[in-house]
Parts: C-alpha cells; structure tokens; sequence
C-alpha cells in the first residue's frame, strides 16, 4: 500500500527547533527511518514537508487522486487553525492519523483544539520522533486489517 506523510509549518527546522519540546532528531532522518520500517513491511511511504497550506491541501487533493491509502499528518501549527486542511482530509476520504512531536495538552490553551481529532482514525502525541512510528504501525495494521 502507499501510505502518505505530512508534515506541517516549521517542521523543516527539527533538529534545531526548540530541541527542548520537539527533540533532536531532524525531519529528514524521520522521514528515512519511516521508509525503511514501510518498505521492511512491503509498502511504499511518501513525505511532504511544507510551510504553505495550499501545498499541503494540494498534496492532498493529489493523494485522493493517486489511490493513497493513509495518511500520516502532524499539521504542526494548522493544527489549530486550518478549517481548510481538515476540509480536504474529509474531500479525499482518505483515512488518517494526527500526530504531534509534543504533548500538546502540557502546553498553551490554544493548542488543546485541534480541528482534526475529530476526524482522524487516531492521534498520538506527547512521544517525540517515536509517536511517527507508531503511526506508521498502526496505519499498516490497518491497511492490512481491510
Ligand atoms: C506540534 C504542536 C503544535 O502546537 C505546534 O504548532 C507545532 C508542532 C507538535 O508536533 O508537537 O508546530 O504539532
């Protein structure tokens, strides 16, 4: 199956970011441990990073038309404002898991809300670079459940 990851605004600066709250481990070596553990298991496993919210809807919008089967997404920051990125989940119908670095719920009010926990299959957070992982199980559990 061909499982999608999405990661959202600022993301491209893990590693240096607040190290403290989102971890030393850089985007690219997630999105290359998460390939390796998809391709381990026979199934194929594509990456976006992107600071626009059109791109990351656009790339959505492409995955309904691709026969993407899951979706993995930390929407960072549009978490908690992006009607439009959760509107576009539910366009292509394609099922998702949220997952965030940090344990959102440990952190400001305004980023208890989400606008697509409601819609996800599932959420992890709060377990760094690992909680990718254990979405990526999860979703081919599921995938080869159906
Ligand atoms: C985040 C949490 C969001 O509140 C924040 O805006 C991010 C990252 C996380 O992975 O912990 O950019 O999604």
């Amino acid at each position: 199956a061909s499982i999608l990851v999405l990661h959202g605004p600022n993301l491209n600066r893990l590693g240096s970011r607040e190290p403290g709250v989102y971890g030393a481990t850089t985007l690219d070596q997630i999105n290359q441990h998460l390939r390796e553990l998809a391709s381990q298991q026979g199934h194929h496993l594509l990456s976006l990073q992107s600071n626009a919210e059109h791109e990351l809807i656009e790339r959505i919008h492409a995955a309904g038309d691709e026969a993407i089967d899951f979706i993995i997404i930390n929407p960072a920051a549009f978490t908690h404002t992006s009607v439009a990125i959760r509107d576009a989940l539910l366009a292509v119908s394609i099922p998702f898991i949220e997952v965030h670095l940090s344990n959102v719920y440990k952190r400001e009010p305004f980023r208890h809300h989400s606008y697509f926990s409601d819609v996800a299959e599932g959420v992890i957070c709060g377990l760094g670079a690992k909680g990718y992982e254990l979405a990526l199980q999860a979703a081919i559990h599921k995938i080869e459940q159906n």
